[in-house]
């Protein structure tokens, strides 16, 4: 059998966007298509790892190989992601998790009558702060998606949630971020280092960002 940089490892990756439901006709949720995250899936996979994917709903095929859970809601995807934590040695955190979701879940069709509708939403649960605080052996990765300051904040994220490494893509840039097949990425991790990365088809971003992970490992 050939040897595998990742053989014998466990990643797990999340991706894709989550779903709020507000009554069973209406939903919030985000410009995520998974590609990114289902490309880093495919990359470790090829890379000989045994790999979980926990992906909101999206329209890609589950790359070959790889163990899927699928989720909707950002309450689905925290406990999913925390039931297969313990076993994992990387955690690759790219979906676009709702940060807020309706306070009140209608059971019927909210029907139309006033000019306005207020809608109240309440915070969701952190997945990626939660799995920095019960972290042990695993190295754990983080995305953030900004629109501004994004080394700053990229930075921040990368402190506040005890990541190995975060990257960052300004989602406001032409033909990065959400739904292209390209990605502009800048990678920092926790020693300090920061590796911008020219646009990168989002399979050759994967690479590059499990090859960072590799190195990691070595140490
Ligand atoms: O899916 P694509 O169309 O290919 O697009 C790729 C992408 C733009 C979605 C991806 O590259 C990306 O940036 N993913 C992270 C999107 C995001 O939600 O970023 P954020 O800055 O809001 O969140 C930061 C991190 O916290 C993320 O790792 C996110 O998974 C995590 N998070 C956020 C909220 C929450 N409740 N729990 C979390 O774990």
């Amino acid at each position: 059998d050939q040897i595998m940089p990742l053989s014998g490892k466990k990643v797990m990756v999340t991706a894709g966007p989550t779903r709020e439901e507000l009554d069973p006709v209406r939903y919030f949720t985000n410009h995520s298509s998974g590609k990114m995250g289902y490309a880093i899936a495919s990359a470790a996979k090829k890379l000989g790892a045994e790999v979980t994917l926990v992906t909101g709903p999206t329209s890609l095929e589950i790359p070959s190989g790889v163990q899927v859970e699928r989720v909707i809601s950002a309450k689905e995807m925290f406990d999913k992601t925390i039931s297969h934590y313990r076993d994992q040695d990387i955690v690759i955190k790219c979906a676009a998790v709702a940060d807020y979701t309706p306070v009140t879940v209608h059971s019927n069709k909210f029907k139309k009558k006033n000019d306005t509708w207020t809608i109240e939403l309440k915070k969701t649960d952190d997945i990626l702060k939660a799995l920095g605080e019960r972290k042990e052996h695993q190295i754990l990765v983080g995305f953030a998606a900004e629109t501004e300051n994004l080394e700053d904040y990229t930075k921040d994220k990368l402190v506040r949630k005890n990541l190995d490494m975060v990257v960052g893509n300004d989602v406001s840039k032409e033909g990065s971020g959400f739904g292209s097949d390209t990605n502009e990425i800048i990678m920092i991790k926790k020693d300090g280092s920061i590796r911008p990365l020219p646009i990168l088809t989002k399979e050759q971003a994967a690479n590059e960002i499990l090859e960072e992970v590799m190195e990691m490992m070595k140490r």
